[in-house]
């Protein structure tokens, strides 16, 4: 079974000064989260989709998807206090809803990524049944320069080895559970994403093509980013 998991658990904070969580902010008629869950539900591989939010954003959530999309089938739950906290909270949800087996697979999608492609969920779900994690990249555009100091320049690695990582990344449910929960506190407060659980491990991960207007909102600029792609998209 392959599940989709919308991560919504964040409060958007680099966003600034706004009255709630960036995923609730509207680009054109409807609000973010909206637009992302519409590309996740039209995929007919998913056997259920799953929408996580704060938890202080639940009957939000829940009034938000009934007013946009009365008809969609999803499961609304609370997220975890880090994005990977949010993943295993929808784990542990297919775990106790549906049942987990060493096929069962998530793919995970950033709620604020809402120009997802079909071609690219697809192509994570391939990989993901065929027993290999994958992470969603585009090639770095500009050159990647490491300061470790971060006044001088320790390093400027050689671009063409390096990718931008976007979302979904996508992975067996049951080895995701199992190795996060076998890290320690101090090695999970390191992890930034959900592919590093797998890599930190010596698993292989394998790179799904992105697309650069798979944009990620985090700040104001990219709201109106967001909007021109829209415009583009419609
Ligand atoms: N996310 C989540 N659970 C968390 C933290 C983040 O599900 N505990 C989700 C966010 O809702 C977002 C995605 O992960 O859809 C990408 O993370 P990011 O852009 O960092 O979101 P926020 O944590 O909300 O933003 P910020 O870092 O600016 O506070």
């Amino acid at each position: 079974m392959v599940y989709g998991v919308i991560l919504g658990g964040g409060t958007g904070s680099r966003m600034g000064n706004v009255d709630k969580p960036k995923q609730f902010l509207h680009i054109g008629k409807k609000p973010i989260l909206i637009h992302t869950i519409e590309k996740m539900i039209i995929n007919e591989r998913f056997e259920k989709v799953i929408v996580t939010c704060p938890d202080q954003w639940m009957a939000y959530t829940k009034d938000m998807i009934k007013k946009y999309l009365p008809d969609a089938d999803v499961d609304i739950i609370v997220g975890g206090s880090t994005r990977n906290g949010t993943i295993l909270n929808s784990i542990l949800h297919v775990e106790k809803e549906y049942g987990l087996d060493d096929e069962t697979v998530v793919v995970t999608h950033d709620a604020v990524r809402p120009f997802v492609t079909q071609r690219i969920i697809d192509e994570n779900i391939d990989a993901a049944v065929n027993g290999i994690a994958c992470d969603t990249v585009v090639p770095a555009a500009d050159t990647i320069v490491e300061s470790v100091n971060g006044s001088i320049i320790s390093c400027i690695p050689n671009r063409a080895h390096y990718y931008q990582g976007q979302t979904p990344q996508s992975f067996k449910a049951k080895m995701f559970k199992e190795l996060y929960e076998s890290m320690s506190e101090e090695d999970k407060a390191i992890l930034t994403d959900a592919c590093k659980v797998f890599v930190v491990n010596g698993k292989d991960v394998t790179l799904v093509k992105g697309e650069t207007f798979n944009i990620k909102v985090t700040y104001q600029y990219d709201l109106r980013l967001a909007e021109t792609l829209l415009g583009g998209e419609e």
